[in-house]
């Protein structure tokens, strides 16, 4: 939620800042800016729109500067405009910021600032306090004035400054939103996120919370909040900039939702050993802990939750312990039950979302074990858990979130069966059936992908509804959420998801001539009962897409149309039932023309409450 990029060598300041935000613009696209200390003087250019609006409207400036900050925003405070648009400046011009997060006491701030201080504040935004503060204590020394500034401020924030007194500087500060270092030679940057530093370097440092960073062309310091210097390894990133890049295909979502096999293979295959079994290595839980644990909690957000949902299913099975889920902004003012019985799980793609790194923290206060199922290596909630379950999706850009999710479920099915299969309630033969069929699953999703043209016709017929139903019972109940979030989050089309026994109380009342009805029947010992729910919804006009495994014939008697997954155990199919939702939803979004790797008010990283 919104990216940051500074950078300070001897290159083109401006250019290496606007590439850099192109690759965050998954973080928040309603506006973007730019500024640069040029001849002793701070330039800003900002912009209301994509990142490809400010670009165009500094395409002939040539700022020749070699240090400077950048923003790519998703609107807290303020609409989009250019006004709200970061960097903001100091009345008398000599500090620029950008932020990421919120300050949530700037009301009281600009209060003080404006009343007793007589600033004029130039745009709505709860950022532009930062810049005011800074510039009312500077005496000589930034990184002074910015420790003063923060010290005033509430909430969360990662923040850049540029000061033109000082030009061969940038001071970065964070607290609870992402900040990186690049450190590349006779150059350093800032980030919220190692995609805009791909190009440039590979050695990371990951700030914690509260430190301040002081960077020059030569050396970067860091700083606790007590103010002392301190060191800090340096990370090397693996992955390469192609990974980063749309490789031959149309939008990042299509490519992710292609990536799924490889994902999955690696997410598995990395946790087995060479007997096949599955391996949690630099996990410290002992099998006493296991037996420990009375109750599981899982917690997450959007798509992660989702996938908690099918966890719970496939944990409370496998390894018999009671399972909660709940969505991470809920959870943490609801006072739950938890003690050091407690295995708390949180699963975040980004590692970042606020939301989820909150209730991780809260859970840990009152003494769970934290376990976190995490796709970006060394973000805050890996940081910051006991064990960390890392998915091997790769990066994913695309907001819609589609191979973290499967990759997710995978992670899931691990722990179900290893906790399962260590406390002895989970027979030998069941866990070694389950991974025989584990291994089989990227290959079958293979064989899937290739449907992708069957979709793509389908969608030729529905892209023009207005309003979806999406229907399942057990695993496929689950699963229907994450499908009817994937079409209304990429196609805004209005889509519902329901347990489909639950129809009847209340939602059948909105079936008419011509809805359209997804009915998941992935589930043997439930095939039955979904084919009398997709009767009742024919017998009130619903045209119905049926989704089931192959060989389940009986269904085409029902549904106007059905799509198949290769066939595989009940427990597993979330694994493969949830693609041909994502390719639905793709396909219907596309020819919709809608945005589809950026859409409307959404961000990819929510790291704001
Ligand atoms: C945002 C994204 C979703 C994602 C959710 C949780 O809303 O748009 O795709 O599922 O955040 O993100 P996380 O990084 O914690 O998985």
């Amino acid at each position: 939620m919104c990216g940051i990029v500074g950078y300070i060598g001897y290159g083109n300041a401006g250019d290496i800042i606007i590439e850099g935000l192109k690759k965050l613009e998954y973080r928040g696209y309603d506006s973007s800016g730019i500024a640069v200390i040029k001849d002793g003087k701070i330039e800003v250019r900002k912009q209301k729109g994509r990142i490809s609006n400010l670009e165009t409207a500094v395409e002939n400036e040539h700022f020749n500067s070699t240090v400077g900050i950048g923003h790519t925003r998703w609107a807290t405070h303020g609409a989009p405009s250019d006004a709200n648009a970061h960097p903001h400046i100091s009345m008398d011009k000599t500090i620029a910021i950008v932020h990421n997060g919120i300050i949530e006491n700037y009301t009281e701030l600009r209060e003080w600032l404006t009343k007793d201080l007589g600033v004029i504040f130039t745009s709505e935004t709860d950022s532009e306090v930062i810049a005011h503060l800074i510039s009312l204590y500077y005496d000589g020394s930034l990184e002074d004035a910015v420790y003063k500034a923060v010290e005033k401020m509430r909430g969360a924030y990662g923040i850049g400054v540029l000061c033109s007194k000082e030009p061969d500087k940038i001071v970065a500060v964070r607290k609870d939103s992402p900040l990186i270092i690049g450190l590349g030679d006779g150059c350093n940057f800032i980030a919220s996120d190692i995609p805009a530093l791909l190009k440039h370097v590979r050695s990371i440092y990951l700030i914690e919370n509260n430190e301040t960073v002081v960077l020059t062309r030569n050396e970067v310091k860091i700083y606790n909040a007590d103010r002392k210097e301190v060191k800090r390894d340096v990370f090397h990133v693996t992955w390469d900039e192609d990974a980063a890049e749309k490789d031959g295909f149309d939008h990042f979502m299509l490519k992710e939702i292609h990536e799924q096999p490889k994902g999955l293979f690696e997410t598995l295959n990395r946790r087995l050993d060479k007997n096949g079994n599955i391996l949690l290595d630099g996990i410290s839980m002992t099998k006493q802990d296991l037996e420990k644990f009375d109750r599981v909690y899982i917690v997450a957000c959007g798509t992660a939750y989702h996938a908690g949902m099918v966890g719970k299913f496939i944990i409370e099975r496998f390894a018999k312990i009671p399972v909660e889920v709940d969505v991470a902004s809920e959870f943490r003012y609801r006072d739950p039950f938890i003690d050091d019985k407690t295995l708390f799980i949180a699963i975040s793609q980004s590692g970042e979302t606020l939301d989820t790194l909150a209730a991780l923290r809260e859970a840990k206060k009152k003494g769970a074990r934290i376990l976190s199922v995490v796709n970006v290596v060394g973000s805050s909630v890996a940081r910051e858990s006991d064990d960390v379950f890392y998915t091997w999706a790769g990066p994913e850009i695309a907001v819609a979130s589609t191979k973290a999710y499967t990759t997710q479920l995978m992670c899931m099915y691990l722990i179900a069966l290893y906790v399962g299969y260590t406390k002895g309630v989970l027979a030998p033969d069941l866990y070694n059936e389950y991974i025989r069929e584990l291994k089989f699953i990227p290959d079958k999703l293979k064989t899937l992908l290739k449907t992708e043209g069957d979709i793509l016709e389908a969608a030729k017929g529905l892209y023009k509804k207005e309003q979806v139903f999406f229907i399942g019972r057990g695993p496929d109940a689950s699963v229907s959420l994450e499908g009817s979030l994937k079409l209304k989050e990429i196609s805004y089309i209005n889509s519902f998801a329901i347990a489909a026994g639950e129809l009847k109380h209340g939602t059948i009342a909105l079936i008419e001539q011509g809805s359209l009805v997804i009915a998941l029947a992935t589930q043997d010992r439930l095939f039955e009962k979904m084919l009398s729910n997709i009767q009742e919804v024919k017998a009130r006009g619903a045209y119905v897409i049926g989704l089931a495994k192959e060989g389940n014939k009986e269904i085409e008697k029902q549904a106007d149309k059905v799509f198949y997954i290769p066939d595989c155990p009940d427990d597993l199919t979330p694994l493969l039932s949830v693609v041909p939702l994502q390719l639905l939803a793709y396909e219907i979004a596309k020819l919709r023309g809608c945005d589809i790797d950026k859409p409307k008010n959404l961000a990819k990283s929510v790291t704001v409450e």
